[in-house]
């Protein structure tokens, strides 16, 4: 009965720990997440859009499709191998950087891949 319920959680002893959240769901939603982890290499070589929405963390800077505005680098249309090949000397640290050195390590060596291929086939602006 859902009042003797609420009669119930009144008299609980006040020292007893209480945690202003329903810990059996936090620990549910926990082993949830774990899940969706380990399902993750799974969804990378199902998600036909994958490589198309990693390489879309890099239009804030590089522009739509990599094709830069203003004083930008472009980089749609790069080659995969001279992209990856940047992309490592950012990671390593041989080119200098104000930021991609921080942002290349946001990304595996399998993502790069997809990037890198992603931009390899834009149309490079004109
Ligand atoms: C916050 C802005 C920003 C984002 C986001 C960003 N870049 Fe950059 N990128 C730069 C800047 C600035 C440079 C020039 C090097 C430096 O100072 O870090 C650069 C340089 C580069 C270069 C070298 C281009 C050349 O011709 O020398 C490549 C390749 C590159 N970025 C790829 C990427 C890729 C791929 C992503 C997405 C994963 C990305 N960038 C995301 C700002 C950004």
């Amino acid at each position: 009965m859902p009042s003797c319920q609420l009669f119930r959680r009144r008299q609980q002893p006040a020292s007893q720990p209480t945690f202003p959240f329903p810990l059996r769901s936090v620990l549910q939603a926990g082993a949830l997440a774990v899940l969706g982890l380990a399902s993750l290499p799974s969804l990378a070589q199902t998600d036909p859009h994958l490589a198309r929405n990693l390489a879309a963390t890099c239009a804030n800077c590089h522009g739509t499709n990599g094709r830069a505005v203003g004083d930008m680098k472009p980089i749609a249309g790069m080659p995969a191998d001279k992209l990856i090949a940047m992309l490592d000397d950012y990671r390593s640290g041989n080119q200098p950087a104000t930021i991609m050195h921080q942002i290349v390590k946001g990304y595996t060596p399998e993502q790069i891949k997809l990037i890198a291929g992603y931009f390899a086939a834009q149309q490079p602006k004109k």
